[in-house]
């Protein structure tokens, strides 16, 4: 069997860790090989950005990097689908595997579905009911023209049955007879596996004077919240309030940097820069990113996969969005939506910050979901 995986961006790169892993192992056991060829669209390309997470994730160098980089949506995915199309046609692939809800993930369900060559979706279901963001149009293409889709939550699971997919349809499944399973979250495969790695590899908290549980961790990328003005502002202004009571520490996303640099923020980068305890240091690698985790007292982010690994640290997370498709966590009262509401931060971060940080039910299954997909697919 030959399979191809589209990665392109930070949060593909995390999805695809534990899958590689899994067919390493089912090549050592089994008898017949699984051919996996592994194609980055360099989307991301900073070192920061890309090559740090091949490395600590143990990720091959792929097989193929498109180096489209940068652009609109229209002409980044634009150009992805062409690479991708010439590619699925010299390779021609059992299926194409596609992660989460980058550019990237949505050229790989455009290109292959006009192939007609089957697609996996890991991380389908999901919806945020914002139709503004773009992850969530790739979200839903993608689902919509996938063979097999794996949902980490019970609650990704019903969107599909919302949305008319069928949990009773039997292999062989195709795009007309797609299989829908619930599995758990791929990316607690990862953190089960690497937290204990980063302890000893992670030099982060030492290299930033950081000591443990006296810090809060924060993260902005979201083009709602980096390009409107109103909104970059309240949050961090937020944080320089926040920073008063306790040190914060952002690792910062290119585009934020780009932004926070531009002659319109000129005025909001220098009150950054006088507070002392508000600490801007560049995008970190995976292994110190967990460290980081692991150790704050608290997690203020934007992004999907911070809000789920602050939940597996045990940390509660004030989300900087108005919706969130991690439904679960709010439900646990342990994550609080805020939007970039300078008050509703405030407000968050004292409710959260004295939480009983003892208790996280388990909502995001048992850490082995890349075998569970693996084996599925088989
Ligand atoms: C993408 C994903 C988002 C994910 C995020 C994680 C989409 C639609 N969004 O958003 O879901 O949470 O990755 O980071 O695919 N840039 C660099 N160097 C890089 C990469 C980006 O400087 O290596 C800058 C460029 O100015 C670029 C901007 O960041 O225009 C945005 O990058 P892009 O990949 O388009 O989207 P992200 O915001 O990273």
């Amino acid at each position: 069997m030959k399979l191809i995986s589209v990665v392109g961006a930070r949060p593909n790169f995390m999805k695809i860790a534990p899958f590689i892993k899994e067919i390493n192992t089912y090549n050592i056991l089994a008898k017949d090989r699984i051919e996996h060829v592994l194609v980055h669209t360099g989307q991301h390309y900073d070192n920061r950005m890309s090559k740090t997470f091949f490395k600590a994730l143990n990720i091959p160098k792929p097989n193929y990097n498109l180096k489209i980089g940068s652009g609109s949506h229209g002409k980044q995915t634009a150009r992805m689908i062409e690479g991708l199309e010439e590619l699925l046609l010299s390779e021609n692939p059992d299926y194409l595997l596609l992660y989460g809800d980058t550019n990237s993930t949505l050229s790989g369900a455009i290109a292959a579905s006009k192939l007609n060559i089957p697609i996996v979706h890991v991380e389908a279901g999901l919806r945020s009911n914002n139709r503004k963001m773009p992850e969530k149009i790739n979200r839903i293409v993608c689902d919509h023209l996938s063979s097999l889709l794996f949902s980490p939550t019970q609650s990704g699971f019903q969107n599909l049955i919302n949305e008319g997919f069928n949990s009773t349809n039997q292999a062989p499944f195709s795009a007309d007879n797609p299989g829908i399973f619930h599995y758990g979250v791929i990316m607690y495969d990862n953190s089960l596996h690497f937290a204990d790695l980063a302890l000893n590899k992670s030099n982060i908290l030492a290299e930033n004077g950081l000591a443990s549980n006296k810090y809060v961790l924060a993260t902005i990328h979201r083009d709602h919240n980096t390009d409107i003005p109103e909104n970059l502002m309240s949050i961090f202004e937020a944080l320089i309030t926040i920073s008063r009571q306790l040190k914060v520490v952002l690792p910062i996303h290119p585009r934020t940097k780009k932004i926070l640099q531009s002659t319109e923020q000129k005025k909001l980068l220098r009150k950054i820069k006088k507070s002392n305890n508000l600490l801007l240091i560049p995008p970190v690698s995976f292994l110190d990113m967990i460290q980081l985790e692991k150790n704050t007292s608290l997690i203020i982010t934007d992004s999907g996969g911070v809000q789920k690994e602050s939940y597996f640290f045990n940390k509660p997370c004030i989300v900087l969005r108005p919706e969130t498709e991690w439904i679960e966590i709010l439900e646990t009262g342990k994550a609080k939506l805020v939007s970039a509401d300078y008050k509703k931060i405030l407000i968050a971060f004292d409710t959260l910050i004295n939480l009983d940080k003892s208790e996280f039910p388990h909502i995001f299954g048992d850490g082995k979901a890349a075998e569970f997909i693996c084996e599925t697919i088989i």
